[in-house]
């Protein structure tokens, strides 16, 4: 991640706008040693008619969504968030920028139970230009050695920072061993998803993605992707899709709030289609940069303008 401040830069928590170095908890608070905390991603775009939010009110209804699956005891309501969120990304000034939203168990009494502990909400921005740096030239991924939490064990759908660690255990065992970026399958043996990203495979020109029973997080670039798919004419399944699908795909690509569009170039020792990337990933890349900045009428709900 590239984060460069520049503007002196304020974090809204529980309602106050506080300096960013300042905005700290305690080393004992529940959250921070238990991974019991909720987050949001979400980006700020410039666009023709000023900066705009994508998509804050389907980040905020999952935000809401993790928030009562976590039964954290926030006492704001989703209306209030997002207004905060608004208010975090005018008062920060900021080109453009990743919004991170965090609910959390703000307590430090050491004891797991969460009943009576108190919650925080914090919403910080922060610059944050391309996830990957080899977002336009393309990554290596290989199939992790980790499976994809399922929801007997960790609900999947929700984004609680304990579910991270899952993540990162594929992430970094990838980057150890010399790749980009993992590929997690599910318990059941079927692709899932990136450790912070959806995946989509392409086949014939068309899209193939993993369904929500694969225990994805259900992305929000992964619906705007298939509204744009769809909307151009490009046809989308969502089905469940084999380990080897992955290795003999035409193209295959990343998406998500941080990461974007990422077209993936190699997949294990596998080059995918013709090694450079593809048409049909192009496309979808070209179509999401026009959806975040603005430059489609029939998509306008899903900026909201700061
Ligand atoms: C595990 C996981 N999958 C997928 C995504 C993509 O989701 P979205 O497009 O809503 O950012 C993310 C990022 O939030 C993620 O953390």
């Amino acid at each position: 991640m590239v984060v460069a401040m520049a503007n002196p830069q304020y974090v809204w928590f529980d309602g106050k706008f506080v300096d960013f170095a300042k905005a700290t908890v305690h080393v004992l608070t529940h959250s921070l040693q238990y991974g019991s905390g909720v987050f949001e991603g979400i980006r700020a775009y410039e666009t023709a008619k000023g900066k705009a939010i994508f998509r804050l009110q389907e980040h905020i209804a999952r935000f809401m969504r993790g928030i009562k699956v976590m039964s954290l005891p926030v006492r704001f309501s989703g209306r209030q968030l997002s207004d905060a969120v608004v208010k975090t990304v005018i008062k920060n000034r900021q080109k453009e920028c990743y919004i991170r939203p965090f609910a959390f168990y703000n307590d430090k009494n050491i004891g797991l139970g969460t009943a009576n502990k108190k919650a925080s909400v914090i919403i910080a921005t922060i610059p944050l230009a391309a996830y990957f740096s080899k977002k336009n030239t393309g990554i290596g991924c290989m199939v992790s050695s980790w499976s994809r939490i399922n929801s007997t064990i960790i609900p999947p759908e929700v984004k609680a920072s304990g579910n991270y660690l899952n993540s990162i255990l594929a992430s970094s065992e990838a980057k150890r061993l010399g790749m980009d970026e993992a590929i997690m399958l599910s318990i059941d043996g079927y692709v899932a998803e990136g450790p912070g990203e959806n995946i989509f495979i392409v086949e014939d020109e068309k899209l193939i993605t993993p369904p929500r029973e694969a225990d994805i997080l259900p992305g929000i670039t992964r619906d705007s992707v298939i509204q744009l798919a769809k909307a151009n004419g490009i046809s989308v399944e969502e089905r469940n899709i084999h380990r080897e699908e992955l290795f003999t795909c035409d193209e295959a690509f990343f998406c998500g709030t941080a990461a974007e569009i990422t077209p993936i170039l190699k997949i294990d020792a596998y080059k995918l289609g013709n090694g450079k990337i593809g048409n049909t990933t192009r496309q979808i890349t070209d179509y999401y940069t026009r959806a975040v900045h603005g430059a489609y009428e029939e998509f306008e709900s899903w900026l909201t303008y700061v």
